[in-house]
């Protein structure tokens, strides 16, 4: 990673900021393609089928299934268009990611599962495709991280035939992301602190090397979340942007305060110290606590506290 993240954030507020973020989050996302799956519990399973198939259906419905075209943009390793076409919501599908490295994982992830997908790099600010090329057009976790998001919106518009629909899922929450940030700070403070006690040290601590890297990885990956949302001004830029029928939700309040100190904890303690059974531990309390959230508080509670904000709008016919 030799992109100095301190030159990212010294050029904040002018031209040069855009490029460098990018340049950033290739860095940042190459070094993490090999990891990805594992450190974010990514697979291409019934677990990851049915959380990516609820996360879509949660904002968009299950009308127009299955969309015969469909293009992921900010694809990483193909988490959500790969698992959206196991479950049945897209017929073919092409996946896009500014970072090589991811497009060279996703494409293998999915033909490992017998998938006909193709990848490209790009961009999602200048997309390569010609005008009223797909159907559909998702994203997940991605529009956080490109600088010009309304410009995003405008080519996602442009490269859907009228009448296709766009849906962009997994988007940190201003609210959400303030209090998952600092939670997890404490989280890695504490565990990274604990773990060096000479009678814990072997068994938990992870090796300096690893954490050396770690923490050079944490400086960059500040330098590439560019953005959080308020749902109500993330629904007024895709109505900017030229979208119709546009409508956003959100989800996850008590499953993002226990997951991210969760996976911050992973990630600070020895790897394979924890094992399976807090693996089951981990998830199920997750599965429980995303109920409690859906079930009871999203009555209650109002939405821009929650983490997550998906959004999804229509190319005017
Ligand atoms: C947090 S990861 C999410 C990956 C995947 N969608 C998922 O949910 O697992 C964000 C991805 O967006 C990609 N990305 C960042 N900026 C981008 C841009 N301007 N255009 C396209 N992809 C971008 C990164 O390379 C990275 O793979």
């Amino acid at each position: 990673m030799p992109l100095d993240p301190a030159e990212v954030l010294a050029a904040r507020g002018t031209d040069r900021h855009g490029e460098l973020a990018k340049a950033a989050n290739v860095a940042y996302h190459d070094w993490e393609a090999g990891q990805y799956d594992d450190k974010w519990g990514i697979s291409y399973d019934q677990r990851c089928i049915d959380y990516a198939r609820d996360r879509f259906v949660h904002v968009a419905g299950v009308d127009g299934w299955p969309y015969p075209r469909a293009l992921e943009v900010g694809a990483g390793t193909g988490f959500f268009l790969l698992n959206l076409a196991q479950a049945g919501v897209l017929s073919e599908g092409e996946v896009t990611d500014l970072s090589p490295g991811m497009v060279q994982v996703a494409v293998r992830n999915g033909r490992s599962l017998g998938l006909q997908v193709d990848g490209r790099v790009a961009d999602a600010e200048r997309l390569p495709y010609d005008d009223d090329s797909f159907d559909l057009v998702v994203g997940h976790a991605v529009l956080h991280h490109i600088p010009d998001v309304e410009q995003a919106v405008r080519e996602v518009l442009r490269v859907l035939r009228p009448g296709g629909r766009f849906v962009f899922a997994g988007e940190p929450t201003r609210k959400g992301d303030w209090v998952a940030r600092r939670l997890s700070r404490l989280t890695w403070w504490t565990a990274s602190r604990v773990t060096q006690w000479p009678p814990l040290r072997e068994r938990w601590a992870r090796p300096p090397a690893e954490l050396a890297e770690h923490s050079q990885a944490a400086a960059l990956e500040a330098v590439v979340d560019l953005h959080t949302f308020d749902p109500d001004r993330l629904n007024a830029l895709c109505q900017r942007a030229g979208a119709i029928d546009v409508r956003t939700v959100t989800d996850e309040l008590t499953a993002s305060w226990f997951g991210w100190p969760v996976r911050t904890f992973e990630a600070a303690v020895r790897p394979g110290a924890l094992g399976w059974g807090w693996a089951m531990f981990a998830y199920r309390t997750w599965q429980q606590l995303s109920w409690l959230d859906e079930r009871v508080l999203a009555r209650i509670v109002p939405a821009e506290v929650f983490y997550n904000v998906s959004v999804t709008g229509v190319r005017p016919g």
